[in-house]
């Protein structure tokens, strides 16, 4: 996966007329000073001073929490080993004058290097799930963590109904593209008797899956393949392939937010229009699911493309609480058409 090339001047090349040429600097807004010792007393103190700071410098917030109360809430709890449950019980609790360092040291840190939360205290929770992360993968975030709940749990609350009648009956799972591992180690828990496959190109991920892979206690369902796609798993068929390639677009990657720039470009790089990988999975997807098998596969805002791509196909498009028409499912009957 062809990560973005970035000009950099040769070293020795960093010449005059490189600094004659750059515009003028903008003038740095100046910093807030750090709060003074004893200001700050209280859990609460602390996640309202965040707040303050996150808001004032803008930040984007996509990776486990989707605004700055919460951020500051996961960040500072994490910091004091604390689960995120506990803040009420812990708000008016002060906070000792190491922990207040280490505190002020981790907000000051969110702002100026705009890393994820998640990457400076190495977790994420998804669906309630602790998952260790650290650099070498995204941030899971995947929309299909909750249609594994909504859609295979046998949830009343569904639009389309179960996919999947028997979850026990389900003996074999692919993860394509796992990053971290997270939905593979989801998906243990909601088809007992699988075994499950995970996949990806990154052996930097891969690392980063087996950990949480171990930590899980799943080494013995879960196996862990580095490959490109399907290569690495031979003929092999699966009950359920379940998958959240690499989906940004050619403009989207462009625009990243700097948040996003401290993950790895090959998580995100789904070419020119985003749809590279989605198009070889499901070329390819046929050729490896049994004959009641079904794809569930993340693909973005490119709905409307892989459609016109794809008249004749019919896919089930599924929403969650945060995406609508992001996620679609189609059976390997339907699938074969392809092949
Ligand atoms: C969007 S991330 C998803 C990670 C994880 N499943 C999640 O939901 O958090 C996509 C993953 O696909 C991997 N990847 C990119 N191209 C791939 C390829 N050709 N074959 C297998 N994995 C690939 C990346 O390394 C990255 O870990």
């Amino acid at each position: 996966m062809a990560k973005k090339a970035r000009s950099t001047p040769a070293r020795g090349k960093v010449t005059r007329a490189a600094k004659t040429a750059a515009p003028p600097r903008a003038a740095k807004a100046a910093k807030p000073p750090q709060p003074a010792r004893g200001e700050l007393v209280t859990l609460l103190d602390f996640v309202r001073y965040a707040v303050s700071r996150f808001t004032e410098a803008e930040l984007v917030f996509a990776h486990g929490t989707t605004d700055p109360v919460a951020d500051a809430a996961f960040l500072i709890c994490e910091a004091l080993h604390l689960h995120p449950d506990q803040l009420e019980m812990f708000a008016t609790a002060r906070i000792t004058a190491a922990e207040g360092a280490k505190l002020l040291d981790l907000i000051a840190r969110r702002v100026d290097s705009r890393k994820p939360t998640a990457y400076l205290v190495n977790k994420v929770y998804m669906r309630g799930l602790p998952f260790y992360v650290d650099e070498r993968v995204i941030v899971p975030r995947s929309f299909i963590g909750e249609l594994l709940d909504s859609h295979f749990a046998g949830s009343d609350e569904t639009d389309g109904g179960a996919l999947i009648d028997d979850l026990g009956a389900v003996e074999s799972v692919l993860d394509l593209c796992t990053g971290s591992g997270c939905l593979a180690i989801l998906a243990s828990r909601y088809f007992p008797n699988a075994r499950i496959d995970a996949v990806d190109l990154s052996k930097d991920a891969l690392k980063v899956a087996a950990r949480n892979v171990a930590d899980y206690g799943l080494a013995d369902r879960i196996a862990l393949h580095n490959g490109d796609l399907f290569a690495p798993l031979g003929d092999a068929r699966y009950d359920l392939i379940i998958s959240n390639p690499p989906y940004v677009d050619a403009r989207g990657m462009a625009d990243l937010p700097r948040e996003c720039r401290h993950e790895p470009g090959m998580a995100f790089d789904g070419g020119d229009d985003g749809l590279a990988i989605v198009h070889r999975i499901l070329r390819e997807a046929a050729w490896h699911l049994t004959p009641n098998g079904g794809l569930l596969c993340e693909i973005g805002r490119g709905r409307d493309a892989l459609e016109a791509a794809y008249p004749e196909l019919p896919m089930l498009w599924l929403d969650t609480e945060d995406s609508e028409g992001e996620v679609f499912w189609i059976d390997a009957a339907t699938l074969a058409t392809l092949a």
